[in-house]
């Protein structure tokens, strides 16, 4: 006779895909700054943004309803990897030695590896239904790229990447992958956009960021009338998408007949982690115990040394300006592995939280990230993604921090890692280090900060 298995996985089906997404702009208590045109210091129309989204997509950036259904073209291509598994980490806890209980919900299970696969599946939805042809995009890690590139092809359409230029050189695979759903992919800074030209004469060795591929893919889709832009993350309509993860984990916990104390995720943009989080914030605001932690890299640290601040999405400052925490558009963080972490700004809404006190915003170091990433992996057998060893590194400190106070901890493992072995490679190898920017060179950044921070809220 067998014996009754120890339960690890809480499943739900198909069926239990979330019909909605959750809206938490209604619930933040400040509400949110609106967008501006930087050229009038006005707020944005919803017309200014055409060249760069559909409608669909324009209408949920100032959504105000607390629901909005997801078409069901998109939950049927969501329907292939979603729900995702919750998964209690039970030898992790064993090898820890804590009482406290650590669950995971597992976003590596998508086509591409990751939970950006969420929203590029609803974006792609978008454009197609307005009769868009093509898209632009940048990508960090790679991450972004090969989720729009796999549901640019689910919805066949042509889709251009610019990735940043130091993760082109360290993640091949994932320039391989990219190529393989079908789109174009070049290095940014590339010869290919006004934007890139200037910054590769200025800086023929940069590094590239993100804020610079941003501003070439802008610039692409706004110099062509069949192309948009995709972004993927800080957004509203970007985080509101990735709401599926928190609601899936909602039902998963009460088949588990457990609840979270912590909530951890890694903020790179903001939506993973906006995206598992923000479900459970109506109960927090109902009076429910219940801390939310953002984690990101010392190396760019946005939450935690950044200024809240009217800003510019991108270097080239093309994209309207945004309110929200930010080390200015101009901050070229240092080539860490988590390269979906290597972003100035946040996702107003995460600012939003942090600065009412409803989310904690923490930093680590990237060899302590990786530390965790392998021990993670030794014991869950999944290798996490560098940017979600953020996210595991600070579940281990919260789990093992008062021994007897135990916790139930929910980490969003928000990608696997399994691109990125050439970022684990160099972590064995000890070549690795730890960088926290200077205090001057951020202060410095934040000097060339547009000067439209006196915009009162509405
Ligand atoms: C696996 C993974 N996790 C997290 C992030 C950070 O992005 P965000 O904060 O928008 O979720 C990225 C970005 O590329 C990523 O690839």
């Amino acid at each position: 006779m067998q014996l009754k298995l120890e339960n690890r996985r809480y499943l739900i089906g198909n069926q239990e895909l979330p019909t909605s997404w959750y809206n938490v702009v209604p619930d933040l208590p400040g509400g949110l700054r609106p967008i501006l045109n930087p050229g009038t210091g006005e707020p944005l129309r919803p017309g200014d943004l055409a060249p760069l989204f559909p409608e669909g997509l324009i209408e949920q950036e100032a959504a105000t309803e607390s629901y909005i259904e997801i078409p069901q073209a998109v939950r049927e291509v969501l329907a292939v990897w979603r729900p995702t598994p919750l998964v209690r980490a039970r030898r992790l806890e064993r090898e820890l030695g804590t009482k406290s209980r650590i669950y995971y919900k597992y976003e590596g299970a998508s086509p591409s590896g990751s939970h950006k696969t969420n929203t590029a599946v609803a974006q792609a939805y978008y454009n197609k239904r307005e009769g868009v042809r093509r898209l632009a995009t940048e990508t960090g890690a790679g991450q972004w790229g090969s989720a729009l590139a796999f549901a640019a092809a689910q919805f066949d359409l042509e889709l251009q990447v610019y990735m940043v230029r130091c993760s082109y050189d360290q993640k091949p695979y994932r320039r391989a992958l990219i190529e393989a759903f079908g789109a174009g992919i070049v290095p940014s800074p590339s010869p290919r956009t006004a934007v890139g030209r200037r910054v590769l004469e200025e800086t023929p060795d940069t590094p590239g960021s993100l804020g610079t591929a941003i501003s070439e893919a802008v610039e692409d889709a706004a110099g062509r009338e069949d192309t948009r832009y995709a972004l993927g993350s800080v957004l509203n309509h970007v985080l509101l998408h990735q709401t599926v993860i928190g609601q899936e984990a909602q039902r998963q916990f009460a088949l588990a007949e457990d609840y979270p104390d912590v909530i951890v995720g890694c903020c790179g943009g903001g939506s993973n982690f906006a995206g598992l989080a923000t479900p459970f914030l109506p109960d927090k605001l109902a009076g429910r115990m219940l801390r939310l932690i953002g984690v990101e890299p010392y190396s760019c640290p946005t939450l935690t040394r950044g200024r809240r601040a009217y800003d510019f999405g991108d270097s080239a400052r093309l994209t309207p300006l945004i309110y929200m925490h930010t080390l200015g558009s101009g901050f070229v963080p240092p080539a860490i592995h988590a390269g979906g972490l290597r972003y100035h700004g946040m996702a107003p809404i995460v600012s939003a939280l942090v600065d009412q006190g409803l989310v904690e915003a923490v930093a680590e170091h990237q060899r302590d990230c990786f530390a965790a990433g392998v021990l993670f992996a030794r014991c869950e057998g999944f290798l996490p993604a560098p940017e979600s060893t953020h996210a595991v590194r600070r579940a281990i400190v919260e789990a093992t921090r008062e021994p007897e106070r135990p916790q139930c901890i929910l980490v969003g493992l928000s990608g696997h890692g399994l691109l990125d072995l050439g970022s684990y490679q160099r972590y064995f190898a000890d070549e690795l280090e730890d960088f926290a920017y200077p205090q001057a060179a951020v202060e410095e950044s934040l000097r060339e900060l547009p000067g439209a921070t006196s915009v009162s809220p509405t």
